[in-house]
């Protein structure tokens, strides 16, 4: 693999945002440079972001770019993240066909019309946290309160997790995707493989209804269908556990501070609950929250007039390209009105997320029971102090005191 030293010029990647739901302004330099620029990693390396919408679309769909974070060339934008390089992650850290092996076993669970048929559970789940926190009376810390527990309790019916493990698997997933030291990603990760060897263990006993249920089922059948292993199926629920719930409720949490900052956006959500679904839709792009998907070439690549070579990085900034002036008018505005569900927050191609609409009927849910059982919902402490996370992970709030 050959490095190219950065120049003085080059951007450091990843950045704190310095507003939560803008993109960092020191990236300002890359959105002018779209559809391709280079960054500059913790460990010295130069990489290639993608920075306009029509580029990425190209090249997360080119098979030439791979997921393997295994590959020696991958790149690694910090130290947490390269220090469990050398572990096999199901699903995002595989490439066809393998993945789509993987992939076919789990679509059915995640399918529009499953999801619709949960609606009823997750509105369940949402009215119960909000009963409670009226209970509990102002103010509350929102994240604790509904934003983290909602995607929790919903994505642990589904696979067939005990959410009475929540406080457990909520911290490991902390440490995992936010350290802070290296030592906590690692040892994040031999807790949850050991968490879900027990788990599955006790289910090949004792077999549930959940979506983990269901693949160990397969596994005992007459192998005429693809069932995973002990290893792939812990792999697959940490992928599914974590994915489900951190991304979700960041954006539960981001986007009620978001609406709580824009006002007359609120006002007019509220007025014609219609525009929900397209508001949803719109967060996702304004905020959006998984900033910065990454892959490695493994051919030559030509693309924009330039030359990705094989073993280089290749790192597509969702909030950039999100913002991309050529495809948006108006970019760094919310506009309910707009045309945004052609976004990239859900990434694009082969690895697509599997839960997105899961996640669009969670934050769809969530916002409006919200919004409607406190009308006069507002922030408890000056926005400035509010405190929300770095860059280097999922983006969101770490707090969000309110009151009404
Ligand atoms: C609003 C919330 C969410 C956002 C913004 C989000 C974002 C993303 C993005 C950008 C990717 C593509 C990664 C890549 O190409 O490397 C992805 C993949 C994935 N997401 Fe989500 N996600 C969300 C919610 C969820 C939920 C609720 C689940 C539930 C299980 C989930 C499960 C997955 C899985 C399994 C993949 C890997 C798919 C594959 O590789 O085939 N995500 N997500």
């Amino acid at each position: 693999m050959t490095v190219t030293p950065p120049t003085p010029d080059t951007v450091a990647y990843p950045q704190d945002r310095t507003c939560p739901y803008h993109p960092p302004a020191s990236y300002d330099p890359l959105r002018s440079a779209r559809p391709l620029s280079r960054v500059s990693l913790f460990d010295g390396r130069t990489v290639w972001v993608v920075t306009g919408q029509s580029t990425a679309r190209d090249l997360l769909v080119d098979p030439r770019l791979s997921t393997d974070r295994q590959n020696r060339a991958f790149p690694m934008p910090t130290e947490r993240i390269a220090s469990v390089r050398n572990r096999r992650i199901a699903l995002l850290g595989v490439d066809d066909p393998e993945h789509n092996a993987q992939r076919r076993m789990l679509i059915p669970s995640f399918t529009l019309k499953r999801i619709t048929a949960l609606r009823p559970r997750i509105q369940e789940t949402v009215d119960r946290l909000l009963d409670a926190m009226a209970e509990q009376g102002p103010p509350a810390e929102l994240v604790s309160a509904f934003a983290l527990p909602v995607p929790s309790m919903v994505i642990c019916a589904l696979l067939g997790v005990p959410y009475a493990d929540h406080d457990f698997f909520e911290e490991q997933s902390r440490r995992l995707l936010r350290g802070p030291a290296v030592v906590d990603t690692e040892e994040a990760r031999v807790q949850l493989d050991s968490y879900f060897g027990e788990l599955i263990d006790r289910k090949r006993r004792d077999p549930g209804d959940g979506l983990l249920d269901e693949l160990i089922r397969r596994g005992q059948g007459d192998g005429s269908v693809r069932a995973p292993d002990r290893e792939e199926l812990i792999s697959l629920a940490t992928v599914l556990l974590v994915a489900g719930h951190e991304t979700t409720a960041n954006m539960i949490s981001l986007g009620t501070f978001t609406l709580l900052r824009h006002p007359d956006r609120l006002a007019e959500l509220r007025s014609a609950d219609a525009l929900l679904p397209s508001a949803v839709e719109e967060l996702l792009r304004f905020l959006s929250i998984a900033d910065g998907i990454l892959r490695v070439a493994t051919e030559d690549i030509e693309v924009a007039g330039e030359t990705i070579l094989a073993d280089d990085g290749v790192i597509f900034s969702t909030s950039i390209l999100n913002r991309d002036g050529d495809t948006y008018t108006a970019p760094d505005s919310l506009d309910w009105h707009r045309p945004s569900r052609h976004h990239l927050a859900f990434g694009y191609g082969v690895h697509q997320c599997l839960g997105q609409n899961l996640a669009r009927a969670e934050m769809e849910i969530a916002l409006r029971s919200l919004f409607a059982r406190f009308p006069g919902l507002r922030l408890a402490a000056p926005p400035e102090e509010i405190p929300f996370k770095p860059g280097d992970t999922i983006q969101g709030m770490l707090e969000l005191p309110v009151t009404w």
